[in-house]
């Protein structure tokens, strides 16, 4: 089964990466899928996730990276994947990901949402955290991969410079 892992990843952090590890343990194939989101002002561009991206899952030879435009399901049926992948850290994401997961289902019988349980010390980690530690000086190593840290870090210079 071929399964896809849709989201921002602005950026990737090490609670992505445990879904995509473990995802790639049950599925053929797990492509990582950046959405192109016209609504939304990312810190970094698409082409940088997908790069991060791409460094960060160097050692997992069943995953593709890849970008996408529009409805997630239809994205999924044109690469023929089966499953839409999840992770689900706390209660509050419960909520928002069931509200997605029906209206998938409304949009394409033949695909699944499957969730994730998100490693516990991952449980409370999001992209927005870790932009907001990095933007006011703080320590990421612990929260994204090493490589994505050090373009943090630097961003958070750049702008300290500007
Ligand atoms: O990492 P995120 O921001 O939580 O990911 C959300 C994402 C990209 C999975 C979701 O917003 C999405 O699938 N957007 C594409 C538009 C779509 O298919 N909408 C219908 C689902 S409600």
């Amino acid at each position: 089964m071929k399964a896809i892992y849709p989201g921002s990843f602005d950026p990737i952090t090490l609670g992505h990466l445990d879904i995509i590890e473990r995802g790639c343990r049950l599925f053929e194939q797990v492509i990582v899928a950046v959405l192109k989101n016209p609504h939304k002002t990312p810190l970094f561009s698409v082409q940088e996730r997908l790069e991060q991206i791409r460094q960060s899952t160097q050692h997992l030879p069943n995953v593709e990276v890849d970008s996408f435009e529009g409805l997630t399901v239809n994205y999924a049926q044109m690469l023929q994947a089966q499953v839409l992948l999840r992770g689900l850290r706390a209660l509050s994401d419960f909520e928002v990901e069931l509200q997605m997961a029906h209206t998938n289902n409304t949009l394409s019988k033949e695909i699944e949402t499957v969730f994730l349980a998100t490693s516990n010390e991952y449980s409370f980690l999001s992209s927005s955290q870790v932009k907001e530690i990095a933007r006011f000086g703080g320590c990421v190593d612990h929260l994204v991969p090493q490589h994505v840290a050090i373009e943090l870090y630097r961003c958070h210079a750049k702008n300290h410079l500007n």
